[in-house]
């Protein structure tokens, strides 16, 4: 069977933009890693414990990545730049809606 594409633009502080493409239900950090965007690592591997995968991401695709659950929102208290759009790249699952979505680096 054919997986569909996704495709997700990865901007970091200095301006640069990255787009990269992947598998639609591959996690933000899984397209970030796979594709060496830099500042957005996996270190525990999607564990929701490291926080490496913290991003921006931007709307309308904020509201399409659903809801935090508790264990998301809780070590997101824990990072300094955390803003209203923030995520961890590991609990976004990027769905071929969402394809074309724009995330920032921290
Ligand atoms: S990869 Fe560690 S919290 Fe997302």
């Amino acid at each position: 069977m054919k997986t569909e594409t996704v495709y997700a633009t990865f901007v970091h502080s200095n301006g640069k933009h990255e787009t990269v493409e992947g598998e639609v239900g591959s996690s933000l950090m899984d397209l970030a890693v796979d594709n060496g965007v830099s500042g957005i690592q996996g270190q525990c591997g999607g564990g929701r414990t490291c926080t490496t995968c913290h991003c921006f991401v931007d709307e309308p695709w904020f509201e399409m990545s659903g809801d935090l659950d508790p264990d998301e929102a809780e070590i997101l208290e824990f990072v300094p730049e955390r803003q209203k759009d923030s995520r961890l790249g590991c609990q976004v699952i990027v769905t071929g809606a969402m394809s074309g979505l724009i995330v920032r680096v921290p």
